[in-house]
């Protein structure tokens, strides 16, 4: 597997606002006077971050569904579909041949390892590509991946051939500033990240349908899969209210102290060395599976707020019969996940709300039954073949003679500047 050391920013500053909320079908788009958003260091000033908010229900207003928007763009998922029905043109044709040019986390595996078979063993629906560390011939290899985090300038190929693809590869989020990104300036082909921009794009995770309900159903539809009965009760032997694993406490990062005032108006038991839980890191599946028994939320809060960056705390935790509460400005999670699946602290006026809230789910089992509809429709994935699917898509890509040449003139702009990478300020 392809354990990520993921560490708190060093980098966060501030900036957290949460809007109201209790019912959902009414909803209308709310103001920001006195939001402050404000960006991370080295972060381009940017527009804005559209709230919404819910409002209490006096029940069938217009529904002006603001916050299903994501359902009008083209659901995610089928963008990994189309990557999981590639196929090859020629039945039988030669090799391409991929090299990773620099470190990853200890190796040159990049998740994928190297040979001929990698990527067959990888579950590459197009596999044809010989994945190498090699840097002799440097020339001759179709596509050169460079790990963000250890590229630098003083160590790159001398020798580049205009049908070669450079491609830029991240997983962790832009927040950290690793490296500078304006020597990059016309420099890469191709981007492979989780940001669903990219030209490969490698997700964490996603949400498919199994059958005909669609991930954003419309209010009509919702309503009445939010009413009918639930089979399970996903309330039933919870005896605690609320978890939270955290690995890393050096915590500049404002999550811990978004959940230090949530635990004013809570419980929220924290597991790890920045609390008082134990749950082995190594049984992380486990420990998972204990506390959707145990507890009935579970905060899937990520080290930093960026386009797209939604990982395993999230999908990892989507598997399991316990709602997720996030914080989200990018409306990610609604565009990957089904209507009324998880809780976005981004949505309430405060943490004092959100609690509020959670309270009143935790006394209610129907309303919180609610948040459970998708189940049965839907399957998660995040495993690490999905994970790889932006490595096995750069070998059909690489097999497609019909994408154009492609360069990236502006890496600051598209990685630094276009993650609009968020901060929060508690209130
Ligand atoms: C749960 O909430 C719903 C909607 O507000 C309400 O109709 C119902 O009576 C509540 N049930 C309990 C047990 O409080
Ligand atoms: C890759 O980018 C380089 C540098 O801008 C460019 O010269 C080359 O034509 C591009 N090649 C392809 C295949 O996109
Ligand atoms: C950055 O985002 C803006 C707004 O979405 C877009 O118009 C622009 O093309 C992006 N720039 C790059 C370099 O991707």
């Amino acid at each position: 597997m392809f354990n990520i050391q993921r560490r708190q920013g060093a980098l966060i500053l501030m900036g957290f606002v949460l809007v109201a909320g209790q019912c959902y079908f009414v909803m209308r788009k709310h103001n920001i006077r006195q939001l402050a958003v404000v960006e991370m260091l080295l972060t381009e000033p940017q527009k804005n971050v559209a709230f919404i908010e819910k409002e209490e229900s006096n029940a069938e207003k217009e529904p002006t569904s603001e916050i299903s928007k994501p359902g009008s763009t083209k659901e995610l998922y089928e963008l990994m579909d189309k990557y999981a029905q590639a196929k090859l043109s020629d039945i039988d044709p030669p090799f391409k041949k991929i090299l990773f040019w620099n470190e990853a986390y200890g190796s040159k595996n990049y998740g994928v390892g190297i040979g001929a078979d990698a990527l067959r063993k990888s579950g590459c629906p197009v596999w044809q590509c010989e994945t190498s560390d090699d840097r002799n011939n440097v020339e001759e290899y179709d596509a050169i991946v460079f790990h963000l985090r250890s590229w630098t300038q003083n160590d790159l190929p001398e020798r580049r051939s205009l049908h070669q693809r450079y491609v830029f590869w991240s997983i962790e989020s832009a927040a950290w500033r690793f490296v500078d990104t304006k020597p990059m300036t016309n420099y890469f082909n191709w981007t492979m990240t989780y940001r669903w921009d990219s030209d490969l794009v490698s997700p964490y995770g996603y949400i498919r349908p199994t059958g005909n309900v669609p991930l954003h159903p419309n209010d009509e539809q919702m309503e009445s899969y939010l009413t009918s009965r639930s089979l399970v009760n996903y309330a039933e032997g919870k005896t605690k209210i609320a978890a939270w694993f955290v690995s890393n406490c050096a915590s500049q990062s404002k999550r811990m102290e978004m959940v230090r005032e949530l635990q004013k108006y809570i419980d929220v038991d924290v597991y790890g060395d920045c609390g008082t839980m134990k749950c082995p890191r190594k049984r992380e599946e486990d420990c998972r599976q204990m506390a959707a028994k145990t507890y009935k939320f579970y905060l899937s809060l990520e080290n930093s707020l960026c386009l797209d960056y939604v990982t395993e705390k999230f999908f990892g935790m989507m598997h399991h019969p316990i709602l997720p509460v996030v914080v989200g400005f990018h409306d990610h999670h609604e565009k990957i996940a089904p209507r009324h699946s998880f809780l976005n602290a981004a949505y309430f006026e405060s943490i004092e709300q959100l609690a509020n809230y959670m309270i009143f789910l935790d006394k209610n089992d129907t309303m919180y039954n609610q948040y459970f509809w998708w189940k049965p429709y839907f399957e998660v994935r995040n495993s690490q073949e999905d994970f790889n699917k932006g490595m096995c898509h750069l070998c059909a890509a690489l097999h497609d003679p019909t994408l154009p040449p492609k360069t990236y003139k502006d890496m600051t702009t598209w990685w630094d500047k276009n993650s609009t990478c968020q901060t929060i300020e508690i209130r």
